[in-house]
């Protein structure tokens, strides 16, 4: 089997991501043009649990990776003899939901006879911002907020990156998962949150915006116990005021945060990504920010905002332009950092 391949624009890449509770598969060319997406959402399987089990997961992945790769195919209209790369998330991730995906993405590399690329899920998450519009201008920096992270990201070039912030405890995600749960509004909790805020008054409670001004680094765990008390002590607030008054504290940080780092690093672009990056809240916001300091915003489409396969196979794309093809003992790992090259 091949490790050294030269993308280009014809290349064909196809990406697999398992990392978490989404099966995917899409396929894409030259590092940005998505001839097909599929995602198959494993949320109603794990809602009643309110949250993600592992074990669950890895199983659902297993049913469910051949069809939504043969699904990725015939969408394209490819076949896999147009097929140049195998790309799969190898962390981080669940480590049985990774493998699911690995393994697969192996066996097709080679009994295909092509490269297999193993990519890093932040990663991807920053060529997903490149996806929707791939002529941006570097130093871009990258607000990555979902589920399991939460950093600011600065991008001098593909390939080439620096977090200049983080969450020192919950990710923004977690944060709304875990307030979510404590209301009773269920799984996974973004969602529900954003659209209960809608109907509810922002300024009905001050919740605290942990390190304002401190810094580039976040804090969401005294929010989340912040919110916990108040509905202790006032039982009958309104919930929708709740989910409005904690939105915004979240996004009031995540917002200055993401200018200040802008402004330090004089960067020319600024992304957001990640499951958090669908906040309609947060949406707006930054995209006030940016037109009132005057910086070029890449606002992801929803759907790359979440995870996919298709950011998984730009990634792959890039990875191969850097790098080449992946050692096909590469193994799957759980608590990979943004490390450049996923071994
Ligand atoms: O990136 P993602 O799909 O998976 C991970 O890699 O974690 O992000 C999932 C996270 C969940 O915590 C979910 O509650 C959050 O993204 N999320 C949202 C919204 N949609 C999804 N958070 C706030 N507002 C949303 N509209
Ligand atoms: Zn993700």
């Amino acid at each position: 089997m091949r490790r050294e391949l030269q993308a280009d624009s014809a290349t064909v890449v196809l990406g697999i991501e398992t990392s978490c509770d989404e099966t995917a598969a899409a396929l894409v060319m030259g590092g940005n043009d998505v001839l097909s997406s599929v995602v198959a959402s494993q949320l109603d399987i794990h809602a009643r649990f309110g949250g993600v089990v592992p074990e669950i997961a890895s199983r659902a992945h297993l049913e469910s990776i051949t069809p939504v790769v043969d699904q990725a195919l015939a969408k394209s209209g490819l076949g896999f003899d147009r097929v140049d790369a195998v790309a799969a998330t190898v962390g981080p991730g669940l480590i049985g939901a990774l493998l699911v995906g690995v393994s697969a993405a192996k066996a097709l590399a080679l009994t295909i006879g092509v490269p297999f690329v193993g990519v890093n899920h932040l990663e991807a998450h920053l060529y997903a911002a490149l996806l929707d519009d791939p002529n941006v201008e570097f130093p871009m920096l990258v607000l990555l907020v979902s589920g399991g992270h939460t950093m600011l990201v600065e991008v001098r070039r593909p390939g080439d990156y620096k977090i200049v912030g983080q969450t020192r405890d919950d990710a923004a995600g977690e944060a709304f998962d875990k307030v979510a749960r404590f209301l009773n509004l269920g799984y996974p909790g973004g969602p529900v949150i954003d659209k209960l805020a809608k109907m509810g008054d922002a300024q009905a409670i001050d919740f605290p915006r942990a390190m304002l001004n401190d810094g580039l680094d976040v804090s969401f765990s005294g929010l989340k116990t912040a919110v916990i008390n108040h509905v202790r002590k006032h039982k009958t607030a309104k919930t929708s005021d709740i989910a409005a008054s904690f939105q915004s504290a979240v996004v009031d940080v995540l917002v200055a945060k993401t200018m200040r780092a802008a402004i330090d690093l004089d960067a020319r672009t600024i992304a957001i990504g990640g499951g958090v990056a669908a906040n309609s809240l947060l949406r707006a916001e930054i995209s006030r920010a940016c037109a009132t300091k005057d910086f070029r915003l890449v606002l992801p489409s929803m759907a790359m905002c979440t995870d996919n396969a298709a950011m998984i196979a730009s990634a792959g794309w890039h990875r191969l332009n850097l790098s080449g093809g992946s050692r096909i003992d590469l193994g799957a790992y759980p608590n990979m950092g943004l490390s450049v090259e996923p071994a």
